[in-house]
Order: structure tokens, then C-alpha cells, then sequence
């Protein structure tokens, strides 16, 4: 394609197309003076380049518009509504990102003396502490480096453990209301995966429980609240029904939002639960931005954690990368260096700017919005569970049977009302499922304005308009990708100047 001299700017540039940087620009032109280069000499044995390489010649504020209006060609948190289930897309609080960018923080080098890092120590030995406080578990690894990875880490603590007692299980349960990582994580771990059944009621079936329970089982691996946006009311017979089986209880504590500060999951006997600090504690996920997964522990769990840990000694705060004499049970380094520090600051300034009872409002909050979803569009769209929820709702596509409308139109046509879609086709329980999450951080406003779009959707879809459905969205710059195989085309890579491009 020609080069065009100039692009398109203000207003009029956001509803066109935006070409590459490489489109754009002039040869030669730079955002910077840089230096003539000093002659290489026979430093790089005759490799270095003569000719251009092929980088795009814009000035800086060429540069900036680009990317603003790329920017803006985008739907995050910070410019809407975003429901997506199982994301827990709150606000991210600027305060957090403000800390995290303090140079004394953010400039540490994690192979500096321990003796000339000691506060990043106690911030994340006093991160570690407050998330003992609110789980009511006696021990916590802060170095997993997102949900996924806890879980992983999880069953190798616990696979540790069931070793060291010489008892070599091959099986790791798994309810179908579980999210998708939890089966992964168990295959990755090395155990077989079997699927506990859902009652009728969206729960775990005790009776089917029951039955798959014995002395070849590792774990339950439960979700709670669980992907249908249930408390497992049935958790205090679970636990103890696994812990008869002498297997462990391990919980996903990624949806810790929905009951942070109202129950302490130790108290509920689980024996091992991470938590996705880049869910409940601020920082959501979507951003592609970095995640955190801590994993807490009961007491029987604690001796086989990984190394290394933050403790507090006669001289301050030290990294124990070692065990001492005696030792030899706790498994190694699952992560570089400590985890995401990043992700510590954060969490532990959202922790300690909302206190205790903020913290517990967070929760209330967050399952009064979606049951505030939920009453305004029960009538509307189709719960397929009865009773109320806990932080996020479930929405099956009965209500669209008949219509030629699918669940994905549906989500598609969202888009034009100004909303990102909430989560599809999850949880696999239901028929073309819709799983909204609002949070606490979203306005009675915007849920209202939200359950108007729903509902006037909803009515399109009865009274027979199924092509303005197929066709959504139409109002973004760029409308729904054919997902079918037949529609797969070459991709065009980029390749420097002089060079065709080549698939
Ligand atoms: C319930 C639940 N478990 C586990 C995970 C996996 O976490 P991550 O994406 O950080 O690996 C998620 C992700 O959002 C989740 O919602």
C-alpha cells in the first residue's frame, strides 16, 4: 500500500481506519536526534547493517496520536461497563498503580542485598499476613504467578504431603461447576481428573460425591463460589467427607470478592485455596497485565510449601531460600526471584485503604449488584437456577429459543449498546450460557442502563429480528470476525522495507 504522508487526526481518525505505523510517516524521519553512529570498526566481524531497517518515520506527536487513537479504538474498564463473568473487572484504583510506581519500590533489583531491601520484605511478608487474616489459613505461598499456576502448585503441596505419608493417590476431583483451569491443573500435576455431577439446584451432588470418594483420591478441587455464581452450601460436609477419604480439600479461591470479609474459607475446613490477587484485590484481569496467585495453607499443608519465603528474623526480615537441618520436604522455587511485587503493593495498599469493613462491603456490594442484574432481567432473559446469587449470575439462552437468535449474536449485539459482553458458552452446565459479574465498583446508574439495553434486547430478539442480531455489532471499527474454518485466510506478516510482504 502507498505510504500515506500524514493520517487521519481528531475525531474523524477514530471512526477510520487506522493504517500501521509502518504505513505511515516518511523515511528517515525520527521523534528523536539521535548521534551519528560511531564507526563499528571490526566489533561486529563484519555484520553490521548498512541500509535502513525499516522502522517507521514518525515525530513523536505522529507517534502519540497513533497510539491514542489505537487506544481509544478500545473497550477496557476504564471506558465502560465491563460484566465479563469470572473476571471480576473492577475499578483499578489509581492509588495502587500510584504506589507501585514509587521508585524506591519499583526500581528494586530483586538480586540487591537483603539488608538494602528490607521494606519490600515486610511489604510482602505484611501482604502475606493480612491474606493469613482474611482466608483464617495458618500459611500462604506469595510466589505463584497467577490463579492457574496456585492451583498448580496447590496439588504439588499437597502431592508432597500425601508422599511423604507414603500414600501414592491417582485421582483428583474436580465438580463440573469448576472453572476451566482447575481440570487443567490437575492433569498438569500428573492425577486423573473425574467430574463430580451438579445437582439440580447448580451445586455439588453430595450422593454422587459420596460414591466417587476413596482412598484413591488426592483432592477435591472446588470452585466456591462456584462458575454458576452459587455458594456451595453443602462445603462444611464436603470437607469433611474428603477429609474421611484422607484426602485434601482444595478450594479456587478466585472468587474470593463474593465472601472477602464475610467468611474466613479456613474456617470452612479447606485445606489449600489460591486466591487471584488481580481479581479480588484490584488490578483485573483483561489488560494482559501481570496476575498474582498466592496459595494459603492449613498447618497439615504448611512443612511441604515451596521455598522461598519471607520471615522475620533477630536482624530484620531475610529470604529463606533454604530448609534447615531436619528438613528436605518443602518443594523448591516455583517462580523467579519472589513473585509479582508489583502485585503485592497493590493488593496490599487496596487492603489497607479499605480496612476491615470496606473489605466486607466489597463483598456485600458486589453480590447485591448481581442480584440487582438478576432481579431486573429475570423476567426478561432465563435463570436457569432459582434463588438468589452470590457476586455473579447466570443466564441460560431459553429465552432465545425459537428466535434464530444465538447466545453469541446476543453477546455481539451488546456491544452496539455501548456494553462489553458479559462471559459466553461458561459455565458448560448450562445451554449457551451468559455469566455476568458487575462488581461492587458499578453504579445503581449503570446497572439500570444496562438491564434497559438487556431487556430491549431481549424484545428484539422475540419479535423476530434475528438478521440485526447476525449482523451486530455495527458500530465499531471492526465487525464480527467470520469464526468459521472456511473463512480462514493467509495472514499477511509485515516485513521490512524493500522486502514483499509474505505469508
Ligand atoms: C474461578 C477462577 N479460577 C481460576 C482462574 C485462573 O486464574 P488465572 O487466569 O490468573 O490463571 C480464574 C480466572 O479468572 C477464575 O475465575
Amino acid at each position: 500500500m502507498a505510504a500515506p504522508e500524514t493520517t487521519f487526526t481528531g475525531n474523524r481518525g477514530l471512526q477510520l481506519e487506522e493504517p500501521l505505523i509502518f504505513d505511515q510517516g516518511r523515511p528517515g524521519r525520527s521523534g528523536v536526534d539521535l548521534p551519528a553512529a560511531a564507526p563499528a570498526g571490526d566489533r561486529l566481524g563484519g555484520l553490521e547493517r548498512q541500509g535502513a531497517i525499516g522502522l517507521p518515520g514518525l515525530s513523536e506527536p505522529q507517534t502519540v496520536r497513533h497510539y491514542l487513537r489505537l487506544g481509544q479504538k478500545n473497550y477496557g474498564i476504564d471506558s465502560g461497563f465491563f460484566p465479563l463473568g469470572s473476571c471480576t473487572m473492577k475499578h483499578n484504583p489509581r492509588q495502587g498503580e500510584k504506589l507501585a510506581r514509587l521508585s524506591g519500590l519499583a526500581s528494586l533489583h530483586p538480586l540487591q542485598p537483603q539488608s538494602t531491601a528490607q521494606g519490600a520484605l515486610e511489604l510482602i511478608d505484611s501482604c502475606a499476613h493480612w491474606l493469613k487474616v482474611l482466608t483464617g489459613m495458618p500459611a500462604i505461598v506469595m510466589s505463584p504467578a497467577a490463579g492457574a499456576h496456585g492451583e498448580l502448585v496447590g496439588l504439588m503441596t499437597i502431592r508432597s504431603a500425601l508422599e511423604a505419608r507414603g500414600d501414592a493417590r491417582r485421582r483428583v476431583l474436580v465438580p463440573e461447576s469448576a472453572h476451566g483451569t482447575n481440570p487443567a491443573s490437575a492433569h498438569a500435576c500428573g492425577y486423573a481428573v473425574e467430574s463430580v455431577a451438579a445437582n439440580g439446584r447448580g451445586r455439588i451432588d453430595m450422593d454422587v460425591l459420596k460414591e466417587k470418594l476413596d482412598s484413591d483420591v488426592a483432592a477435591i478441587m472446588l470452585t466456591n463460589p462456584n462458575t454458576c455464581g452459587l455458594f456451595e452450601t453443602d462445603i462444611i460436609d464436603i470437607a469433611a467427607a474428603v477429609h474421611d477419604a484422607g484426602a485434601f480439600f482444595y478450594c479456587d479461591g478466585a472468587n474470593f470478592n463474593a465472601i472477602v470479609g464475610r467468611v474466613r474459607p479456613g474456617d470452612l475446613g479447606i485445606d489449600c485455596m489460591h486466591l487471584n490477587l488481580h481479581k479480588t484485590f484490584s488490578t483485573p484481569h483483561g489488560g494482559g497485565g501481570p496476575g498474582s496467585g498466592p496459595v494459603a495453607l492449613a498447618e497439615s499443608l504448611a512443612p511441604f510449601a515451596p521455598l522461598p519465603y519471607v520471615a522475620r528474623g533477630a536482624d530484620g526480615f531475610l529470604l529463606v531460600e533454604h530448609e534447615g537441618q531436619g528438613g528436605g520436604k518443602r518443594l523448591g522455587r516455583v517462580k523467579g526471584f519472589h513473585g509479582q511485587f508489583g502485585m503485592f503493593v497493590r493488593a496490599l495498599a487496596y487492603m489497607m485503604s479499605m480496612g476491615s469493613d470496606g473489605l466486607r462491603q466489597v463483598a456485600e456490594d458486589a453480590v447485591l449488584n448481581a442480584n440487582y442484574l438478576l432481579a431486573g432481567l429475570k423476567d426478561s432473559l432465563s435463570p436457569p437456577f432459582e434463588g438468589p446469587c452470590m457476586h455473579e449470575v447466570l443466564f441460560d439462552d431459553r429465552f432465545l429459543a425459537g428466535t434464530g437468535v444465538t447466545t453469541l449474536d446476543f453477546a455481539k449485539a451488546m456491544i452496539d449498546e455501548g456494553f462489553h459482553p458479559m462471559t459466553i458458552y461458561f459455565p458448560l452446565v448450562v445451554h449457551g450460557a451468559m455469566l455476568m459479574e458487575p462488581t461492587e465498583t458499578e453504579s445503581k446508574e449503570t446497572l439500570d442502563q444496562f438491564i434497559d439495553a438487556l431487556k430491549g434486547l431481549a424484545e428484539r430478539a422475540r419479535k423476530g429480528d434475528a438478521d440485526y442480531f447476525r449482523g451486530a455489532p455495527r458500530l465499531t471499527p471492526r465487525r464480527r470476525l467470520d469464526e468459521t474454518l472456511a473463512a480462514r485466510q493467509p495472514v499477511l506478516r509485515w516485513r521490512p522495507a524493500g522486502d514483499k510482504a509474505v505469508e
